[in-house]
């Protein structure tokens, strides 16, 4: 394909995909395939000559439609969000064409420079202190990670490592591997599986801290734990506090939690992967209060935020630890400035070293919606949630499971596991909408979650109707 051609298909693939977004709505947002569906529909072999394009664009519809779950439709209500907006797609297209490297200021000075000016705007829409900015006196700074789970994951080696060198100060005979052995990791009972899965990659234990009736851990419980660890010799280093859980939505209590992270030289790493991106309104800032005690703090603008996977947003207090933990210098990946303090290398900031230029989505989007844009989007979802809670309260069979503070509504039949476990079934199999479910305090629960950027208040009375309807029929089928 040379650049004339070019030209032509990716207008040709700008209109596939404006097609696809506006009618998305027409299709089953959940799949029919089986298992293995897709070989069956392709060569067992890569073409030995070059074929059309317009054939390959023909198979788009033959064999990938068919099985994709359409996230972007109206009609998805399940997990959380996964951004998509026209001015990230259109900002992605350009970092394929620009295609660096950005691992070092060298390796392409504009992707390190507008990622670290990106974070500043965006911790200045959080109103993060001033301490986690690069743009200050502060020793902080942001960087863009591939998810929410390498945060979590940097933030914990960063953590090991720090609590190895405080520990070694005092005690500098004393053995890496037997500090390490004796190091414990906390996090809610209801974080993400993610963070369990850094301890286990950590090579640490983690203990999970048991939550109050709104699924939220509180400081006297992250206290009672540390004082029973402490006593049977551990060490505790790393606490990772979830805003916006994944099941329920909740929030830990930070501003309690905080004060006792740092009076036990405990980092506090904040995980709000998807109600990080409510921050933004003024309305929903308290509840990143207490942001002031932690370490490391992330969310995923790739949620929630318009900017298209992958895009998730890390800030340190202070760089120097996350750098210190990772720091590794062949000759080959030197260059003139790295010693001046005047650039980032952000290589020391992660696990991989390759690094798209991700900056530019947000970029694109931040000037294109403006603050104000953004902060309508997020209301809207939160409005259309509160709807569908309205909905759901004003029919008697059902309760409200959690609190509904942004967009996730938790509810159930009233009644057993197997009613409710029945109803959710019903729904997917019907594949009008897709709902996940979770448990909380042994129940089984339905999660609604607003997801698409085009979901309005009439798909979510039809979302509402359908649930009500199968309710009914569930209702008949299981004893209840
Ligand atoms: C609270 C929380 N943390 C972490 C994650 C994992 O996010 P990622 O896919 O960016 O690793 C999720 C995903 O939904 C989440 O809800």
């Amino acid at each position: 394909m040379d650049a004339a051609e070019f030209r032509r298909r990716g207008k040709e693939m700008v209109d596939l995909v404006a097609d696809y977004i506006e009618n998305i709505e027409k299709r089953q947002v959940y799949p029919d395939v089986q298992p293995g569906y897709l070989r069956a529909l392709i060569p067992e072999e890569a073409p030995e000559e070059p074929e059309m394009y317009e054939d390959l664009v023909r198979d788009i519809e033959r064999v990938i439609m068919p099985g994709v779950t359409h996230w972007h439709s109206p009609y998805f209500y399940a997990y959380f969000p996964t951004a998509n907006s026209f001015p990230a797609m259109l900002a992605d297209m350009l970092s394929g064409a620009i295609g660096c490297i950005g691992f070092s200021w060298a390796a392409s000075p504009a992707c390190t420079e507008l990622e670290t000016v990106m974070l500043d705007w965006l911790g200045k829409m959080l109103r993060l202190p001033e301490e986690f900015l690069a743009g200050t006196e502060g020793k902080g700074g942001g960087v863009i990670q591939g998810t929410a789970s390498e945060a979590t994951l940097v933030a914990l080696l960063a953590a090991r490592s720090r609590m190895i060198k405080l520990i070694q100060a005092d005690f500098p005979d004393r053995p890496e591997a037997d500090i390490v052995s004796k190091l414990v990791a906390y996090s809610s009972e209801q974080a993400h599986s993610s963070v369990e899965r850094a301890g286990l990659i950590g090579g640490v234990r983690m203990r999970k801290i048991p939550t109050d009736d709104k699924f939220a851990v509180r400081g006297e419980a992250l206290r009672r734990v540390l004082k029973e660890d402490k006593a049977a010799g551990l060490i505790p280093f790393y606490f990772c506090a979830t805003l916006g859980t994944t099941p329920s939505c909740a929030f830990d209590c930070i501003a309690e939690l905080g004060p006792i992270c740092n009076s036990e030289r405990i980092w506090m790493h904040i995980d709000a992967a998807y109600a990080g991106s409510a921050f933004i309104c003024p309305e929903f800032r308290p509840l990143l209060n207490g942001v002031e005690f932690a370490d490391s703090f992330n969310f995923n603008p790739h949620k929630w935020l318009l900017v298209n996977f992958d895009c998730s947003t890390m800030w340190v207090k202070s760089r120097s630890d996350i750098i210190g933990a990772f720091k590794m210098d062949p000759l080959y990946l030197k260059h003139e400035h790295q010693e001046s303090g005047l650039v980032t290398d952000y290589r020391h900031w992660q696990i991989p070293l390759g690094r798209r230029f991700r900056s530019l989505k947000m970029w694109f989007v931040f000037r294109l919606y403006g603050v104000r844009g953004l902060q309508a989007y997020i209301r809207k979802h939160v409005k259309l949630a509160k709807e569908f809670e309205s909905y759901v309260r004003s029919d008697q069979r059902f309760e409200i499971s959690a609190d509904v503070v942004l967009g996730l509504v938790c509810f159930r039949l009233k009644g057993s596991n197997e009613l409710n476990e029945t109803l959710l079934k019903k729904i997917n199999a019907a594949r009008r909408i897709h709902l996940v479910p979770c448990q909380l305090a042994g129940e089984f629960v339905l999660r609604f979650a607003v997801c698409a950027r085009t979901t309005e208040s009439r798909h979510v009375q039809e979302a509402w109707g359908h649930v009500s309807q199968l309710a009914s029929e569930a209702l008949k089928e299981v004893p209840h």
